[in-house]
Parts: C-alpha cells; sequence; structure tokens
C-alpha cells in the first residue's frame, strides 16, 4: 500500500476508548525496545511518527493509528521491561489481553521478536496466548540488520523452533533501518484486512 495519509487517532487505556468505526485492525505486540514504534514508521514511511525511544517502556497505552482511512495500526504497551512496577506490567497485560480477546475488528497480531536472540518466555507466551484465541500471526524477527544476512536462515529457524511455530502463520525477517521485509509485511496485511 502507498501510504499518504496518517492519523494517530487516539491512545487508549479502555474499551470506552476504541475507535467507533469498524475498520480492520492490525495489533502489534513484542517485548519492549523489539521495534514496534520503528515497524510501524517504516510501514507508513514516516521517520517518527510513532513515537520511538532508546528507552524501553515508552509506549504504555494501545495507540491507534488510521492508515489511508482504510485500517488501523494498534501499537500495544511493550512487556518485559523489569524497570516498570510490577503492578504496572500487569496492568499493561490486561489492556493486551482485553484489547486482543473481546475487540472484534483484531485481523491479525504482527508479533515482533528480536532477530538477534532467541525468542524470550513472553515472546513463546504472546504466541501461544494468540493461537489459543485463533488470531492469525505474522512473525517479524526485527533489526535483521544488526547480523549477516548468512544468518538469516539459521536464526528463522531457531525462532520457529522455540515458538513452536504453526505453518498457518507467516514470518518475515525485517529491518526498520533497510527497509528489508518491509513489502512481506504489507502483503499480509493487505491480505488480512482483505484491502
Ligand atoms: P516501546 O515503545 O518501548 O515498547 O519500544 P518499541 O518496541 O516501540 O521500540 P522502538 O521502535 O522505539 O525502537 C527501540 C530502539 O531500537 C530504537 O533506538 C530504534 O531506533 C531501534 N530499532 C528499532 N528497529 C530497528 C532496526 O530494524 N534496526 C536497528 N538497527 N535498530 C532498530
Ligand atoms: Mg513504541
Amino acid at each position: 500500500m502507498k501510504v499518504q495519509e496518517v492519523e494517530m487517532v487516539m491512545s487508549a487505556v479502555s474499551e470506552a476508548q476504541y475507535p467507533t468505526d469498524q475498520l480492520p485492525e492490525i495489533a502489534l505486540s513484542g517485548r519492549s525496545n523489539v521495534g514496534k514504534s520503528s515497524l510501524i514508521n517504516k510501514l507508513i514511511n514516516r521517520k517518527s511518527y510513532a513515537r520511538t525511544s532508546s528507552k524501553p517502556g515508552k509506549t504504555q497505552t494501545l495507540n491507534f493509528y488510521k492508515v489511508e482511512s482504510q485500517l488501523y495500526f494498534v501499537d500495544v504497551p511493550g512487556y518485559g521491561y523489569a524497570k516498570v512496577s510490577k503492578k504496572q506490567r500487569e496492568k499493561f497485560g490486561q489492556i493486551i489481553e482485553t484489547y486482543l480477546t473481546t475487540r472484534q475488528n483484531v485481523r491479525g497480531l504482527i508479533s515482533l521478536i528480536d532477530g538477534r536472540h532467541e525468542p524470550t518466555e513472553d515472546d513463546v507466551a504472546m504466541y501461544v496466548f494468540a493461537k489459543y484465541y485463533d488470531l492469525p500471526v505474522l512473525v517479524v524477527a526485527t533489526k535483521m540488520d544488526k547480523i549477516s544476512k548468512s544468518k538469516w536462515n539459521r536464526q528463522e529457524k531457531i525462532i520457529k523452533e522455540k515458538l513452536d511455530f504453526n505453518p498457518v502463520d507467516k514470518f518475515v525477517s525485517f529491518s526498520a533501518l533497510t527497509g528489508a521485509g518491509k513489502e512481506q509485511v504489507w502483503e499480509w496485511i493487505e491480505r488480512q484486512c482483505e484491502i
């Protein structure tokens, strides 16, 4: 999709604040600092529309980005960041869970995983959770510019094994820096949203 128009519609913490138009929604999850906001910026061709930060834990609400009046990206709070309090972590978890399990408009989840490492327990839990609720998932391995291309296949295998990856889902190696994988991510989104 050629994106020209993006609108940051709202930051929501509760259902009452979700958008009321019935556009398809694609949620993005991943641990703090994995590159969720950077992926959104790359997809919409903006440098810093979604706020990125080297400080983890920046995104603490559901942020709805309306794209070309056709769909929403929903940037959810990053999980697994130790420096926020346990209480806050539980609150984030609840926001994500309520959203993913009750929202009819969600067409799929983009689960971001740091491509340099094995998935964390939180990454695995997120994937298991999504599969339990029958959500289509696109696993995106991020920051792939930081490892040589000859290792990409091996990383993909490691990640899929650890997740017990279901072949109905898709996997993309991605870099927000180089744009690698961007078209494949868009293809998946367009298929899920039927646009
Ligand atoms: P929270 O909002 O805190 O959950 O983080 P986030 O997942 O939105 O991460 P964000 O996009 O803010 O990126 C975190 C850091 O990683 C920033 O310093 C980014 O510049 C960097 N980063 C993200 N994606 C890439 C990538 O593909 N390559 C490289 N080299 N750096 C990246
Ligand atoms: Mg963010």
